[in-house]
């Protein structure tokens, strides 16, 4: 059986593929994603797929793979790269890395918002341009985090788990999602609202909902016109859930606080973007599961996918089309 990897990955899951006898393995060497037209020729004929968030896998590929092609299996959570019903329309399982990815997602969110809240990197670069020359009453000064409200908008596990770090910090905590979680709100101490409630109540907005055509530009002008003209927005989920152009004008005219995004709508973000002309905006390059121990995790759980896939055995992790409303 023949499978593409589109990246090198870390840890041994390579090794594990390459000492299967009945397996042959490709991989694309480079550090940068395969071009559409290099993914369309490599992954002709494979049974299956390893492919990370940067890859579009859409109908086009899993028809040049061919019928043979038995799993796509993802090294992140999110999917939303992949075409998945016309995977499941071709009998094609999708494998994802959901659960070991929570806490180290969660840990960046609480950084991004502490570091929002704190002016941290601005306060860092002040230090590094040679600007810093006397303490001053209100030099760089922010907003307390303890004390303030959260908002946090999805309510999975990396939203839950960002709420457990917010009320070790004292906060408040709200919470959206489409279907209310009493029993678990109740557990982690957030109290559910509406979401144009949950904006205008909340100090920091934290997003954690998956990008689907529902939650494209979810956050949009007027949900941004809801919010406090000092509140900030912490997005490490997707960054097309942001409308960025209305972003960039709340920011622009003072009717926002900042941001602190981890991701954003095209990545990588243009140097020419306004956002990184902006002193209370931080932008990370998508790190949020970026711990060594997590993302070789997430390969480990990649390659268990891929390979139970091909062999037509259960995934760890599949992933299924939440259902429609
Ligand atoms: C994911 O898993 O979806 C992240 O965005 C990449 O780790």
């Amino acid at each position: 059986m023949r499978l593409f990897l589109t990246r090198r990955l870390p840890g041994d899951g390579f090794a594990r593929l390459s000492q299967q006898r009945e397996i042959d393995v490709d991989v694309w060497e480079g550090d940068f994603p395969p071009p559409h037209d290099a993914l369309l020729a490599r992954v002709a004929g494979a049974h299956g797929l390893l492919c990370l968030i940067t890859d579009r896998i859409d109908a086009e590929v899993l028809d040049r793979a061919g019928p043979q092609l038995r799993a796509v299996s993802q090294m992140a959570v999110g999917v939303d790269n992949i075409d998945v019903p016309a995977c499941a329309a071709r009998g094609i399982a999708v494998g994802h890395t959901p659960g070991v990815l929570t806490e180290t997602t969660a840990d960046l969110a609480f950084a991004l918002l502490l570091a929002g809240a704190r002016r941290v990197v601005e306060a860092a670069r002040y230090v590094q341009e040679g600007r810093w020359q006397t303490w001053t009453p209100l030099l760089l000064a922010g907003r307390d985090v303890h004390g303030a409200t959260l908002g946090i908008v999805g309510f999975g596990a990396i939203g839950q788990a960002v709420t457990r770090r917010a009320t070790g910090f004292g906060m408040r905590v709200l919470y959206w999602s489409r279907t209310p979680k009493p029993e678990i709100a109740a557990a982690v101490g957030a109290e559910f609202r509406p979401l144009p409630t949950l904006l205008e109540q909340s100090d920091f907005v934290s997003l954690h909902v998956a990008l689907t055509p529902e939650t494209h530009h979810l956050i949009d002008a007027r949900a941004l016109a809801r919010m406090p003209p000092h509140a900030l927005l912490v997005n490490t989920a997707r960054g097309p859930i942001v409308d960025e152009t209305a972003l960039i004008d709340a920011l622009r005219a003072g009717r926002l606080g900042g941001a602190a995004l981890d991701v954003v709508e095209t990545e990588p973000i243009s140097l020419a973007n306004p956002l990184l002309q902006m002193e209370n905006v931080i932008v990370l390059p998508h790190i949020g599961s970026a711990g060594v121990a997590t993302r070789t995790r997430m390969a480990d759980i990649a390659v268990a996918n891929l390979l139970a896939g091909i062999r037509g055995e259960p995934l760890l992790h599949a992933f299924s089309l939440p259902p429609a409303r």
